[in-house]
């Protein structure tokens, strides 16, 4: 109905037909006559009585458009949308100023490590393969990982079961071909996950080309490696040790030479002081990454650069007979460690890799492995300077102490022997076990599995959990006969075979890890019916599920990733510490009992915690749940807990040397947005 009167509109019409008033009288004569038509030829002020209708010719719409009453409201119009675009303007700029940095995927994600011999074997030989990554991605989505560091897989005659490459563009045929690769990556993008390679820059295979033309003098490949006159009958041109035990020099009859090899005598070191070298390392980087692959870990970074003097290094005890000198614990490694110019070698494969993570939503992430040991300083270099970034972060391995003495106040210690040491503004990082060391659950003791798996989830920063760690996995016992390792082979007591067995995903035949024949490459745990992942997922008080519903705590509840870490207590049993932000009213508080007995914790003197805490979570599920006095929280000897507490009173602010933040963001609750403070 309405419609219709409009469409009747003589005005709308004229105005629709393009048809001017004026020209009306040329029009239909019967249009005329419904017409309300006005004659432009009267003056002005005959319509100053005339109501504005639609389709006015201009003049009379000036005329009514300059009165008060339109005018006015459109000013006002006019002014509030200028203001309100300014203030969009303005307060998005603010929102972007404002807002501190999105973590990143290596930041949210903990990492996991998988050892791809003893993951998942696909085709019955014995050895994991890379189809068997593959058939088990779910297992990471379980956990909710996303970034997942796979040992190498290169081609190589597994003299050090991958460390030793022969060819770094080719895949090993143990662990399947490229297309495999391909797949696997594709397959793991698809899913959401990240793949960090590990790259081995200090040393090839014996069996590398490079290696080949370089013994035989070639005019290019001469100085690939590390040479020296050497007497064959004595081949040690100095006092250097391998890490794997005796001479790092090995005389080579076909170059009449000695070269260096800091690992084995099959691993010979590269001469990164060549710039051949570097940039064949560089290539190999670029390689991997227009691949696709999310990152790199660095293996043995402080090997890198040796002294060109060769001098002897200095002997820990100067008394000990020059030919007792064997291990690396008898030198001081200051010709063969952390030379200068390392960095900036290292700074140059990152800003490689900086340029492939421009693509947006790619950032390429790197992580350096240096065992520096006391000399935390030395580690935290390759952090790089506030400038210019090298690793992301470089691996700590404090953590892996915790055996030597477990207590609270040794935990705390060495947490804040990174803590402490770190330079500003970057980001911690915490291992509890890898391919190289003993199980932690085998070294501290299966009752402190769980507690250790909570304080890594907790603590700020990424953890890494090498694979197996989520099912509190041990060590498997291996017989001298039985050793694969060949660093075991030169010593049993260096053996890293038993932190390296199969993974035990079910209680079927060989753990599931193959399924197709009854072999395995090392002897599966006996306890693999019992720890394993499908029993473990059925149990919701297993180390497996407590280990998801606290990595899931961990990346949904903002105090972990962006908040405050704060030391609380730390004694002969307990090491308690709380995460916080602020504005953010719930907070949490651990308190993890590495001791040898029951404790009673008094927490009364802690003023900024309320009365009563409850217990979120417990490793013992028993004590879930459980409400405990400030001052008398009791835990047994392995139990960690979880206390969710709700308060917007900061501990930070009145105890700033028992605390430290990253990422530092607060909280404006009223909005659910974090900014910056
Ligand atoms: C790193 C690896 C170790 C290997 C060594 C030599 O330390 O983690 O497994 O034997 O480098 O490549
Ligand atoms: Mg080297």
């Amino acid at each position: 109905m309405e419609l219709e009167e409009t469409i009747r509109n003589p005005g709308y019409k004229d105005a629709e037909d393009g048809v001017s008033a004026a020209d009306t009288s040329s029009s239909d004569t019967a249009e005329r006559r419904d017409s309300t038509a006005v004659k432009l030829d009267v003056a002005a002020d005959e319509y100053t009585q005339v109501k504005p209708y639609a389709g006015m010719p201009k003049e009379v719409l000036l005329l009514h458009s300059s009165k008060a009453r339109y005018r006015v409201p459109r000013e006002v119009l006019f002014w509030l949308i200028v203001c309100g675009t300014l203030a969009l303007v303005a307060v998005t700029i603010t929102i972007i100023v404002m807002s501190p940095p999105c973590l990143r995927w290596w930041q949210i994600s903990p990492v996991y490590q998988v050892y791809p011999r003893s993951f998942k074997d696909s085709d019955g030989d014995g050895i994991g393969d890379l189809k068997g990554i593959k058939e088990k991605l779910d297992h990471f989505l379980h956990l909710n990982i996303k970034a997942v560091w796979i040992s190498p897989f290169y081609r190589s005659p597994m003299k050090d079961f991958g460390y030793d490459v022969e060819d770094f563009r080719d895949i090993d045929p143990l662990f399947g071909n490229m297309q495999d690769f391909e797949e696997l990556l594709a397959e793991m993008h698809n899913k959401g996950l990240k793949l960090i390679m590990d790259f081995i820059p200090n040393h090839t295979s014996d069996r590398h080309r490079w290696f080949n033309l370089s013994r035989t003098r070639d005019p290019h490949y001469k100085d690939y490696y590390v040479w020296t006159d050497c007497d064959p009958a004595s081949p040690k041109p100095n006092n250097w040790v391998s890490i794997f035990g005796n001479s790092s020099w090995t005389y080579d009859e076909v170059r009449g030479q000695c070269y260096l090899h800091q690992f084995l005598k099959e691993q010979p070191d590269l001469n990164l002081r060549n710039r051949d070298v570097v940039q064949e390392i560089i290539d190999l980087i670029k390689f991997w990454l227009e691949k696709g692959v999310d990152g790199f870990r660095m293996d043995a970074v402080k090997h890198m650069l040796e002294a060109t003097h060769l001098r002897d290094e200095p002997q820990v005890d100067p008394d000990m007979p020059p030919e007792l000198v064997t291990t690396e614990w008898d030198l001081y490694h200051d010709y063969t460690t952390s030379q200068v110019g390392l960095h900036d070698i290292l700074r140059e494969f990152r800003a490689e890799m900086d340029t492939y993570s421009r693509e947006p939503g790619r950032y390429r992430f790197m992580v350096t492995e240096s065992y520096d040991y006391e000399e935390v300083e030395k580690t935290m270099m390759y952090y790089g300077t506030p400038l210019v970034t090298e690793s992301d972060f470089p691996f700590n391995f404090y953590l892996l102490d915790l055996p030597h003495n477990t207590s609270g106040w040794w935990a705390k210690h060495l947490v804040d022997l990174w803590m402490s040491n770190m330079p500003r503004g970057k980001w911690p990082n915490w291992v509890v076990g890898n391919h190289d060391r003993s199980r932690i659950g085998s070294s501290a003791g299966r009752i402190y599995v769980r507690a250790i798996n909570l304080m890594l989830l907790t603590l700020p920063g990424t953890p890494t959990t090498y694979y197996g760690e989520e099912i509190g996995m041990e060590n498997i016992n291996v017989t001298q006969s039985q050793i694969q390792d060949p660093a075991g082979k030169y010593n049993a007591s260096l053996s890293r075979d038993p932190e390296r067995s199969p993974m035990q995903w079910n209680s079927e035949m060989n753990a599931g890890f193959n399924s197709i024949t009854n072999t395995t490459w090392l002897p599966l745990h006996p306890v693999y019916e019992t720890v394993n992942v499908e029993v473990q997922t059925e149990d919701k008080g297993s180390v497996l599920s407590q280990y998801v519903f606290l990595n899931g705590l961990r990346q949904s509840e903002l105090p972990f990733l962006r908040g405050w870490f704060c030391y609380v207590l730390a004694d002969t049993n307990v090491f308690s510490y709380l995460r916080e932000l602020d504005g953010h009213k719930g907070a949490y508080l651990m308190v993890i009992n590495f001791g040898k007995g029951s404790a009673t914790t008094d927490l009364s003197a802690v003023q900024e915690l309320p009365e009563q805490l409850k217990v979120l979570m417990s490793t013992n599920p028993a004590n879930d749940g459980k409400v405990f006095q400030k001052s008398r929280i009791l835990t047994e000897p392995g139990e960690g807990l979880v206390i969710r507490y709700s308060t917007y009173t900061r501990f930070h602010p009145n105890h700033p040397a028992e605390c430290f933040v990253s990422e530092k963001a607060c909280y404006l609750e009223t909005v659910d947005i974090l900014y910056k403070c």
